[in-house]
C-alpha cells in the first residue's frame, strides 16, 4: 500500500500516471448512493451505519474507477458528540442547534473520545479496509475555522457575519472555541489513522472568506497545531489541506507541515507553484463535467501538463462533484486522467 501512486504523489515521489479521486465521489449523482441513502432513512443515519456507510464508500471505486476511497461521513458528524444537534434540511443544507453564542456555550462543549463516542466511524473504516485491499482509504475532518463557522452561524452562511464578528469582538470566546475544536480534530483524525486510513484530508473549505491577515492571526495557529501533533503521532500518514477560493492564502499554508495542498479551480497551477513547494491536488472546475468529452479532455490535459511541474500531483475536481453530474462523465474523467497522464509521463 505504501507504494500506491496516491501515497507516492503525496510524498513527492515519481509515479507512472497521475492518480485521481473526486471530492464527494460517493454522493447524490450516483443512483446506487441515492437508493442506499433512502434505505438508511436520513443522511446522518447513513453516516452512523457502518455497514451502509462502508457500502457507499466503495461505490465510486466500482462505478467510476477512482484510485482511492474516501470514508463516507461528514465534517459535521463529530460536532454531535461535542453537544450540538446536526440535521440536514432538504433544500436548506445543514442546521446546527443550539448556536454557539456565549463563552459559557463553549465551556459546555465536550471534546469527544472517538473510540467511545464515534465508534461507528472507526468501525466503518475497519469494514472498508477489509474489502478495499488494493487502494488507499482517505480519512478526513473539517478544520477548526470551517467547523466553527457552522457552529456560530447555525448552518451554511453567505457572509460569515457571526463567525467574523465573534473572531474580532470576542477573542476569548474565539480562542476557547478554536482550541477545543483543534483538540477534537487531533483526537478524531488520530483515531481514524489508528483504525486504518492511509492518508487524511483536512477540509478548511471556507477559509477563503478571510483576509490573509485575519487568517494568519485567527485561524492558522490552530490548524498548525493539529498538523504538528498529527505528524508527531503519525509521521507516515500524508496530510492534504484543502480550501476553496484560497489562492491568497497559499504562501501562508505552505508553512504548514502538510504533504499536499488542494487547489480550487480558480487557482492556476503555475501561480500556485510559484508560492508553494508541496505536492498539489486538483483542480478541474466541477462544471466541466457538463461539457462535451472533447472539452473535458482538453482541460484535463492542460491540468496534467501543468501538474508535471509540481513535486507530486493528485488529480481531483476543484471542489465536490455536483449532484446533477452524469456518472458516465465522471467515469470518462477518471479514464482520461489515467490515459493522458500515462502518455505525458511515459
Ligand atoms: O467526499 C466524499 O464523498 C466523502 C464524504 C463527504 C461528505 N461531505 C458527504 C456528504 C465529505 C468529505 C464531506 C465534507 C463536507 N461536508 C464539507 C467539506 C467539503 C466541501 O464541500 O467543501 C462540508 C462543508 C460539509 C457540510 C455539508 N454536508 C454540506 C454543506 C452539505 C450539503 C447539503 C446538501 O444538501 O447538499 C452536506 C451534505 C452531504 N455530505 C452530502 C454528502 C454525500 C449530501 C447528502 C445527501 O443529501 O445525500
Amino acid at each position: 500500500m505504501k507504494d500506491h501512486p496516491i501515497l507516492k504523489a503525496a510524498r513527492g515521489e515519481k509515479t507512472d500516471y497521475t492518480p485521481i479521486w473526486i471530492m464527494r465521489q460517493a454522493g447524490r449523482y450516483s443512483e446506487r448512493y441515492r437508493k442506499i441513502r433512502a434505505q438508511a432513512g436520513s443522511f446522518m443515519e447513513l453516516c452512523r451505519n457502518p455497514k451502509l456507510a462502508a457500502e457507499v464508500t466503495l461505490i465510486p471505486i466500482e462505478e467510476i474507477g477512482v484510485d482511492a476511497a474516501i470514508l463516507f461521513s461528514d465534517i459535521l458528524v463529530p460536532l454531535e458528540k461535542m453537544g450540538i444537534n446536526v440535521s440536514f434540511v432538504e433544500g436548506k443544507g445543514p442546521v446546527l442547534e443550539p448556536k454557539v453564542e456565549k463563552l459559557e456555550d463553549v465551556e459546555k462543549l465536550r471534546i469527544p473520545e472517538p473510540e467511545k463516542e464515534l465508534p461507528y466511524v472507526l468501525e466503518t473504516i475497519q469494514l472498508i479496509k477489509k474489502r478495499l485491499t488494493d487502494r488507499p482509504l482517505i480519512g478526513f475532518s473539517g478544520a477548526p475555522f470551517t467547523l466553527a463557522s457552522y457552529m456560530l452561524e447555525g448552518g451554511s452562511s453567505k457572509n460569515y457575519i457571526a463567525a467574523k464578528s465573534t473572531m474580532w469582538n470576542e477573542p476569548e470566546l474565539w480562542d476557547a472555541l478554536m482550541s477545543k475544536l483543534a483538540e477534537t480534530v487531533i483526537e478524531y483524525l488520530s483515531s481514524q489513522i489508528k483504525a486504518g486510513v492511509d492518508l487524511i484530508q483536512i477540509f478548511d473549505s471556507w477559509m477563503g472568506v478571510l483576509s490573509k491577515e485575519d487568517y494568519e492571526r485567527f485561524v492558522f495557529p490552530y490548524t498548525e497545531k493539529i498538523v504538528n501533533e498529527l505528524k508527531k503521532r503519525h509521521p507516515e500518514t500524508p496530510i492534504i489541506h484543502f480550501g476553496v477560493n484560497a489562492s491568497h492564502l497559499l504562501e501562508v499554508n505552505n508553512k504548514l507541515n502538510v504533504d499536499v495542498i488542494g487547489l480550487d479551480w480558480k487557482t492556476e497551477i503555475p501561480f500556485a507553484l510559484e508560492r508553494i513547494d508541496k505536492s498539489i491536488q486538483g483542480n478541474l472546475d466541477p462544471v466541466t463535467l457538463f461539457a462535451d468529452e472533447k472539452i473535458i479532455e482538453e482541460r484535463v490535459r492542460k491540468i496534467l501538463t501543468e501538474g508535471l511541474k509540481a513535486r507530486g500531483h493528485i488529480f481531483n475536481l476543484g471542489h465536490g462533484i455536483l449532484p446533477p453530474t452524469d456518472p458516465k462523465k465522471a467515469r470518462f474523467l477518471v479514464d482520461t486522467v489515467h490515459k493522458v497522464s500515462k502518455e505525458l509521463r511515459g
